[in-house]
């Protein structure tokens, strides 16, 4: 068309536009990610940091982690999977108990080392990764677990995750997540934060909520079995309850 050259419209736009403030996009989980903590890093000593960046109640979550697990069938000999293992607060506890393997993943190379540090179990294995996808063969863990990581995840993040996890299980393998819901009062003040922060557009991992309706279409999308949903509030294991509810899929046999 004479004379209609929408580039130049574009261009003249921009020029009158007021200067953009640069925000990571929400999506790019691991710039996302590597500021959230580098910012804590600002506030506190390197291995304090370390703790909070992943929600603290080291100790405490670390044991309740591991005793679901255990709880839902990890082999003491066989492998494991911890998508966006954080800091190492399942990974310690763990390395005392797990005389299988281990392969933990997360995006900020900070809390890998960390992990892998204070785990001191240098037949695991710990890598940094960038995005999603989980480096592992088809086929090859027993367990694949999630705790609060599908909570920063979008939807379709978190199916891909799972589809992910379905392929490196063995048949029969399990995978567990953990999970916020709205149903469950405790987490209702997560998502009123949430919104307080999102008018300050203050930079956090996005905190995402999953109903259960949609795991169940996503098990059944994935051909996987739902072995058990819990409330957040329920104590599972004698070490407590988990805060985040729970959610355990299996790999057919
Ligand atoms: C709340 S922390 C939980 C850490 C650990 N699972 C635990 O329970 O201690 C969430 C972790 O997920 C990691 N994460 C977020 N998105 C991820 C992704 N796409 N792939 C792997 N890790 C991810 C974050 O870097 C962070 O370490």
């Amino acid at each position: 068309m004479p004379g209609f050259h929408p580039i130049r419209l574009i261009r003249k736009a921009l020029a009158r536009a007021p200067p953009v403030i640069r925000q990571p996009d929400a999506t790019d989980l691991k710039a996302v990610n590597v500021a959230f903590v580098a910012a804590i890093k600002t506030q506190m000593s390197h291995d304090q940091a370390m703790e909070a960046a992943i929600g603290g109640g080291f100790q405490q979550f670390g044991a309740i982690e591991l005793a679901v697990l255990r709880h839902y069938g990890l082999p003491e000999r066989g492998h494991l999977v911890d998508v966006g293992c954080g800091s190492g607060r399942l990974a310690q506890p763990l390395s005392a108990w797990l005389k299988g393997s281990y392969l933990g993943i997360d995006l900020v190379p900070d809390l890998v080392a960390h992990a892998s540090r204070i785990s001191a179990r240098p037949d695991w294995r710990f890598e940094v990764i960038d995005h999603i996808g989980i480096p592992e063969a088809n086929g090859s863990a027993d367990m694949v677990c999630f705790f609060s990581v599908l909570t920063h995840l979008l939807h379709e993040q978190s199916f891909w995750y799972l589809e992910e996890a379905r392929r490196v299980l063995k048949p029969g393998g399990r995978l567990v997540f953990s999970f916020l819901e709205f149903r469950e009062p405790g987490h209702l003040q997560i998502f009123r934060d949430t919104v307080t922060s999102a008018k300050r557009a203050n930079l956090q991992p996005l905190n995402t909520f999953i109903e259960r309706g949609a795991i169940e279409v996503w098990a059944r999308e994935l051909g996987l079995r739902v072995v058990d949903i819990r409330d957040g509030g329920d104590a599972v294991v004698t070490e407590g309850a988990l805060g985040q509810s729970l959610c355990v899929l299996e790999k057919a046999a």
